[in-house]
């Protein structure tokens, strides 16, 4: 499994996973605006034989890095794609500078909270009503120290 930058050639399977991963997908459009014209947006795919199968949108806001969205293709799940896709986003944005991490994921989402339990994310906060789907909060995550010791 490789990972690199996602470019518009990858839009129609990114966006495919999204609508297959989330209630509320992106709209391509919103990708094509993390590629195309966001300064602070990195954008990676995990590719497997030439296809798609996980894809990250991150914001490098100052010192922290915002995971913005996260997915795995739903045949390709439970095989460590999007920790690989995760670490490779952490190390990066600490390259640039990321200090911690932060990220929002519904109340409801325990496979997702679990997975960043893992990477030492820990609760930091709620967004009451955050999903306007169905008005479910979000759960603010936060690794508080990204940077390794010396
Ligand atoms: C959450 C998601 C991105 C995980 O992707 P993945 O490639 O399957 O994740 P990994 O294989 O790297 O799993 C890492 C760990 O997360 C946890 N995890 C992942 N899926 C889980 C599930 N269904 N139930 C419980 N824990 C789960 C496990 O601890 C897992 O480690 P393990 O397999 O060794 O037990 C994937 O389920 C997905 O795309 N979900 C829909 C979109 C989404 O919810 N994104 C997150 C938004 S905040």
């Amino acid at each position: 499994m490789n990972i690199r930058r996602m470019t518009l050639d990858d839009l129609a399977q990114v966006v495919a996973i999204d609508k297959t991963s989330f209630s509320l997908p992106w709209p391509e459009r919103s990708f094509r605006f993390e590629i195309m014209d966001n300064p602070a947006s990195r954008a990676w795919v995990a590719e497997e034989d030439g296809k798609v199968v996980g894809a990250i949108v991150a914001w490098l806001l100052v010192d922290e890095a915002h995971i913005a969205t996260i997915a795995t293709h739903p045949d390709f799940r439970r095989q460590g794609i999007a920790s690989k896709l995760l670490v490779h986003t952490l190390q990066s944005m600490m390259n640039e500078g990321a200090l911690t991490s932060v990220l929002e994921v519904r109340e409801s989402n325990s496979a997702a909270q679990e997975m960043y339990r893992k990477f030492g994310f820990e609760e930091s906060g709620r967004r009451p009503r955050y999903y306007r789907d169905n008005n479910e909060d979000a759960i603010l995550m936060t690794l508080y120290k990204l940077k390794v010791e010396s």
